[in-house]
């Protein structure tokens, strides 16, 4: 095992050097370096646990070589060995990143002790910086919860692009995180000091949502008694989160699709460009390829968007984050400290559930139990009914006796479509495709269950 760890011995003396070669090669693996640049060439090509460094050498000192290890191979210890030791620079060589330091002369059981105490604490640092790496929750983005295997290319594609200007487009159904990863690229941004300004596309009115990005002149229009800014320069080298960028109308992409190619716009009302440096990153719950093959979103503009495309995947398709988010959200709600938890059958459900609402529903549900239950267990009967019913078509023993076949039957009917409709955002085309059955068929079932389509 010991053999395994390689050991780098950097001493200009030769009785110092072979003494220190022979005492530590029965144990593991030593090769010696005479000064500090052949120190620099030797770490270049081999991968050391541990250097043995003299302070004071020709040309390349030990110090060097230590500044040297912190910054080229941070996983390497270094412990120092100094000709005569001062306080002062005891705590020069701590401060540098020493591991550990002992003066000539030294006792050579305490030395050995302390490379094998040195070795051992490294190993444990480095298994621990790894394993924050690359457990699934990088410690880059902690407020997103989530290990699922799916998510990792998501985090690492977020590290990457968030350091960058590029444009994102983040992709996913309803309540999927999309705004809590718009965020989260903000903040990881160079950026981070500077506005995030969210706009949802899908709320405001075309000609609202005009003058509020674009800005106007005084007297541009009915109503503009005073000059306005827009939202692109109000984020003047921030960020702006272009929220439902699929319910943006044909005209405005155009105007949007120019302030990506030139980073120019103008004011309504006035013929002057403004310059601006502002990071875009839009969303939509809609597949914007559908929406480009209906002519009803530029393509021009969804290539300009979707340089860094980011799919946020439905909370369905990652179900073994469940325990975690539901401790999450205890916490969150602060149920945890009051120990509330699911009884497992209520955990169950969970799972069985197949979250149109993703993990917005989720935290909803649990908001809502977490009341219900009025500080004890989370149980079956605290579940919103569509939930427990959804997770399980079959009616249990005692509720078939309370239905007729028909009310349960307009029961699911009911559940189907409203789940149907959210799944396919309102779009009764998608809808009907969806469930194979014609438009008019869903129509007449919505007028039935008296079920509001129009997108709210
Ligand atoms: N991975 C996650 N970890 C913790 N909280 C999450 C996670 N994903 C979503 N949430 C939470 O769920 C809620 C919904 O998220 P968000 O608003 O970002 O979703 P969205 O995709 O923008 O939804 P919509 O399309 O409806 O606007 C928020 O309260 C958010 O904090
Ligand atoms: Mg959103």
């Amino acid at each position: 095992m010991k053999k395994q760890t390689n050991l780098l011995v950097v001493e200009d003396d030769l009785s110092m050097r072979e003494f220190l070669s022979d005492l530590l090669s029965s144990d593991y693996n030593v090769d010696c370096s005479v000064h500090g640049g052949d120190a620099k060439k030797k770490l270049l090509d081999k991968a050391y646990e541990l250097v043995i460094t003299d302070v004071i050498m020709p040309e390349v000192s030990g110090i060097e070589v230590l500044k040297h290890v912190k910054e080229q191979c941070p996983g390497t210890a270094v412990i120092v060995i100094t000709g005569h030791s001062t306080i002062q620079q005891a705590v020069e060589l701590v401060k540098l990143g020493a591991d550990d330091y002992f003066s000539k002369p030294f006792n050579i059981d305490d030395l050995l002790l302390v490379i094998e105490k040195t070795l051992k604490h490294k190993k444990f640092l480095n298994e621990r910086k790894k394993s924050k790496e690359t457990d699934g929750k990088p410690s880059l983005f902690p407020e997103i919860i989530g290990k699922a295997k799916v998510l990792k290319p998501i985090f690492e594609m977020m590290r990457k692009v968030a350091e960058t200007d590029a444009t994102v487009l983040i992709q996913g159904e309803s309540g999927t995180g999309k705004e809590l990863v718009a965020r989260a690229i903000h903040e990881k941004s160079p950026r981070n000091g500077r506005s995030f300004i969210p706009i949802n596309c899908g709320a405001i009115p075309e000609t609202l949502l005009e003058s509020e990005l674009f800005g106007h002149e005084k007297g541009a229009f009915t109503g503009a008694l005073v000059r306005k800014f827009g939202l692109f320069e109000i984020a003047n080298e921030g960020t702006i989160f272009l929220d439902e960028i699929g319910e943006m109308s044909l005209t405005l992409q155009i105007k949007l699709l120019r302030v990506l190619e030139t980073g120019t716009f103008r004011h309504i009302g006035d013929t002057n460009d403004i310059t601006v440096n502002v990071r875009i990153v839009a969303a939509t719950n809609k597949n914007l390829k559908d929406a480009v093959a209906n002519n009803e979103f530029r393509e021009d503009l969804y290539y300009r968007l979707n340089v860094f495309p980011l799919v946020l995947p439905p909370l369905r398709e990652r179900k073994e984050d469940l325990d975690l988010l539901v401790h999450y959200f205890l916490k969150k709600n602060k149920l945890e400290e009051k120990n509330v938890g699911f009884s497992d059958d209520a955990f169950k459900v969970l799972e069985k559930h197949n979250w149109p609402g993703n993990v917005r529903e989720l935290e909803n549900v649990i908001k809502r139990a977490g009341i219900l239950c009025a500080g004890k267990e989370i149980a079956v009967e605290h579940l919103p009914r569509e939930i427990r019913f959804a997770g399980n078509t079959a009616l249990s023993g005692t509720e078939i006796y309370e239905k007729t076949f028909k009310a349960a039957k307009a029961e699911f009917e009911k559940n189907y479509l409203e789940r149907l409709l959210e799944r396919t955002s309102y779009d009764i085309t998608r809808a009907s495709k969806f469930a194979q059955v014609t438009r008019a068929y869903v129509y007449e079932m919505l007028k039935k269950y008296n079920i509001d389509y129009k997108r709210k």
